[in-house]
């Protein structure tokens, strides 16, 4: 250990005439740093300036990059300590001196082994969030798991930066696309739902920059988990959320029954999730979603979905898949649901002739009657298809009653037959 050190001293001795005699990289003199200075982070800066006149010439990044600008340099154990001094310059961070940020190195030789780096030093608010957020304990070194390697670091604005938008997914996805990790914390695998998602899809093969990404929905610091009421993914705040891009279907929905009921506090009514989900959103308009939803509606209105499945409408969707076919959403709307007793409804009963209208051409009043719903267990309600089930009933019960007593007699029969032509072959025989 102690060669080292002098190895380190006489290799400090060697590049001390490299380091720049002149002037430090000014702090004052760097367009960049002088528009921080109007902005944000006026006592950072300050504190940064007063360092750099400290401490500047002897801890210019040159003077480190001297030693870790070799591509091949490793630490005792083996691993690459390294650093790009034309991509740092490049980054976010390159008018910063290297101890801006490694704090402890006050001289050289550097101790071995040092603090952390405490990005809270000049980043307060995000510090903050992350520390009351999920991930407080999710790695090693929270900043870094979603920025990445701490000397690239670019503003998110730029496409190289892992918190670019296109880039978000992948950057959550390299902890919540891991099945293992998933598992050990009892969480779904969200990561290739996403990515199959119409939002998954909008981003990574159109490119589209305002297509939903983890953040939009979760947050980028403070992310909470879907039982806090303060998340942005807690079940009331929901319709906010989605409402943040999709603004006119939010209205509507607040607007309608199910968002008066969630608006009252009825837990059981649904928000954009409950119909769409949150990672595996398709576009509506495809077969599977006109397939699958029936039943999203069935599930909260059971007794309806059982008066519908009866009737034509289901029966035609549920024979080979018929997509055309009228689906809950079709007489009642989506987003803007209404009772029957609202005129506003499209099922108000003055509303039906357009609402029915809308896919038969010559509905008037009398075909209006006809009972979406019907409950032919319902014999008051419903007395012509309570007697023709029962009479279905009946006869289906009656045929299959007739062909079982049909099979075991001829069973017997046979059986019988087989004995008789066994018993009379045997007299022969003996
Ligand atoms: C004389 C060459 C030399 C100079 C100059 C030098 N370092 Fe190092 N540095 C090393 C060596 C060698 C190691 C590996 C130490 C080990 O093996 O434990 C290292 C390790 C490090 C580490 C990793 C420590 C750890 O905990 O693993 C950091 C951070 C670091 N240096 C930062 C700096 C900074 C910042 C400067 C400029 C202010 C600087 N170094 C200047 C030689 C140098
Ligand atoms: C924005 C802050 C920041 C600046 C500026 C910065 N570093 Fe680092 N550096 C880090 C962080 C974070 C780590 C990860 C380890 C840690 O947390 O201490 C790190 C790690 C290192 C390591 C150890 C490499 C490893 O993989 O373990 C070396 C060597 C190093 N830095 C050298 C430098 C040099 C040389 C400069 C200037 C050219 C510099 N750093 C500038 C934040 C910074
Ligand atoms: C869970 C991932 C994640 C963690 C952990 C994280 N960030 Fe971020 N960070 C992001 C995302 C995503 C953005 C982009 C936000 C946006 O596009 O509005 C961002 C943006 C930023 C910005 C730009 C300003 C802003 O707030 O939008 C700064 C500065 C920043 N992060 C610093 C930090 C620091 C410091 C830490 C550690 C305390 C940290 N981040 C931890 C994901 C993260
Ligand atoms: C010495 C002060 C200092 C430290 C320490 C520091 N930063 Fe920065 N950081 C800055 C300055 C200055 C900017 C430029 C601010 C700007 O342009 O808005 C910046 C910008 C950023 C940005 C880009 C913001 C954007 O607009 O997208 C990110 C991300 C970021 N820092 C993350 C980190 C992380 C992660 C660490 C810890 C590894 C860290 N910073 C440590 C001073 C610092
Ligand atoms: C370094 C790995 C890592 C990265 C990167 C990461 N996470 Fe996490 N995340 C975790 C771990 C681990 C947990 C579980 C924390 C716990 O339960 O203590 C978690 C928890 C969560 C939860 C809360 C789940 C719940 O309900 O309890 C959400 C939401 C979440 N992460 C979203 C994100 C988003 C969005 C990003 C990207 C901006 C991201 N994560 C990046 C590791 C990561
Ligand atoms: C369109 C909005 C949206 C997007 C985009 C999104 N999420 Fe979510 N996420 C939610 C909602 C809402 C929940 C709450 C649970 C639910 O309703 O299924 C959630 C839940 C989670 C959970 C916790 C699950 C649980 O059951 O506790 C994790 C982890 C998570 N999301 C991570 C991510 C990651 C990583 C990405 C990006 C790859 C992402 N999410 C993209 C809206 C979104
Ligand atoms: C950051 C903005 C944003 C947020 C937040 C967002 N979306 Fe989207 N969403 C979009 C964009 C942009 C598209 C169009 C993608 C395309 O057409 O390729 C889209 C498409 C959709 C579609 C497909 C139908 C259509 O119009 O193309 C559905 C359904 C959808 N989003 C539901 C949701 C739900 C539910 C949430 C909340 C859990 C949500 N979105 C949150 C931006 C967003
Ligand atoms: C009760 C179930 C349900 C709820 C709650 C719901 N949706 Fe929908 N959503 C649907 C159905 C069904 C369609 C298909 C409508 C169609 O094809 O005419 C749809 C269509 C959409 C579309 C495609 C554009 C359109 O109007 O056809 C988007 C985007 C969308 N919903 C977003 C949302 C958002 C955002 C929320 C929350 C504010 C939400 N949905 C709440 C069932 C629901
Ligand atoms: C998560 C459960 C849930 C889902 C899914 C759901 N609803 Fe509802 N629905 C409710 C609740 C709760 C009410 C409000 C009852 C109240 O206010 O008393 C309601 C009210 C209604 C009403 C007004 C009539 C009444 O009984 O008050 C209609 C019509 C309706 N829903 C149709 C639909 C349609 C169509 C869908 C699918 C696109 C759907 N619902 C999906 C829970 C649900
Ligand atoms: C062909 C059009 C049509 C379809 C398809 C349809 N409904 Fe209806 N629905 C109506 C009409 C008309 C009424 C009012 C008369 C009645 O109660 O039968 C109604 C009544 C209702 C009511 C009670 C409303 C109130 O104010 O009392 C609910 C809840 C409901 N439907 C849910 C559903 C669900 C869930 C589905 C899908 C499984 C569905 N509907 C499919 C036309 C339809
Ligand atoms: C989304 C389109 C759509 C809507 C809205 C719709 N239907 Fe239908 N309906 C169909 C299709 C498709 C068929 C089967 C093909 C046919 O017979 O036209 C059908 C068949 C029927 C039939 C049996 C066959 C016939 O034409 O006599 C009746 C009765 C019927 N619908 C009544 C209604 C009533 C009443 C409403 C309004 C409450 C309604 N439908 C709304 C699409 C729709």
């Amino acid at each position: 250990m102690g060669e080292r050190s002098i190895v380190r001293l006489t290799s400090t001795a060697s590049t001390s005439n490299r380091v720049p005699q002149s002037v430090p990289p000014g702090l004052l003199q760097n367009s960049r740093t002088r528009s921080v200075v109007s902005a944000r982070l006026r006592p950072a800066a300050l504190a940064l300036g007063i360092t750099l006149l400290a401490f500047g010439r002897v801890h210019a990044q040159t003077d480190c990059l001297a030693c870790h600008g070799d591509k091949s340099m490793q630490d005792a154990s083996g691993h690459s300590v390294a650093v790009d001094g034309a991509t740092f310059k490049a980054s976010i961070h390159g008018s910063l001196q290297c101890s801006d940020c490694h704090a402890d190195i006050k001289e050289y030789p550097h101790p071995e082994h040092m603090a952390p780096v405490q990005c809270s030093k000049c980043h307060t608010d995000q510090s903050t969030q992350v520390s009351e957020s999920v991930h407080t304990r999710a790695s090693s070194h929270p900043c870094t798991s979603c920025h990445g390697d701490p000397h690239t670091i670019f503003p998110k604005s730029d496409a190289r930066s892992t918190v670019y938008p296109l880039n978000v997914p992948e950057t959550c996805g390299s902890c919540h696309g891991n099945a293992n990790m998933a598992r050990q914390h009892g969480l779904p695998n969200v990561y290739p739902s996403y990515m199959d998602s119409i939002h998954g899809f909008a981003l990574s093969k159109g490119g589209l920059l305002v297509a939903a990404n983890c953040q939009s929905c979760h947050g980028s610091h403070h992310i909470l988990s879907r039982k806090n009421p303060q998340s942005p993914t807690y079940k009331s705040n929901i319709p906010k959320t989605c409402g943040s891009c999709h603004a006119k279907i939010d209205m509507d929905f607040e607007n309608g029954i199910h968002g008066k009921a969630l608006a009252a506090g009825k837990s059981n009514a649904p928000v954009c999730t409950d119909c769409h989900t949150a990672h595996a959103i398709q576009q509506p308009t495809q077969s599977e979603f006109r397939m699958q939803s029936t039943p999203i509606c069935g599930s909260c209105h059971k007794d309806k979905f059982t008066g519908y499945r009866d009737t034509f409408h289901s029966q035609l969707g549920l024979l080979g898949g018929y997509v055309e076919t009228a689906r809950c959403w079709d007489c009642h709307g989506a987003h803007d649901v209404l009772p029957a007793s609202d005129p506003n409804s499209p099922i108000a009963p003055a509303n039906l002739v357009q609402t029915c209208g809308r896919c038969h051409a010559g509905a008037n009043a009398s075909f209006v009657q006809y009972q979406p719903h019907a409950d032919s267990r319902n014999r008051k309600m419903n007395p012509a298809l309570y007697y023709v089930r029962l009479f279905m009933n009946t006869l289906l019960i009656s045929v299959l009653t007739f062909f079982v007593i049909h099979t075991i007699l001829w069973l017997f029969r046979s059986r019988y037959e087989q004995i008789r032509s066994r018993s009379a072959k045997g007299g022969k025989d003996a």
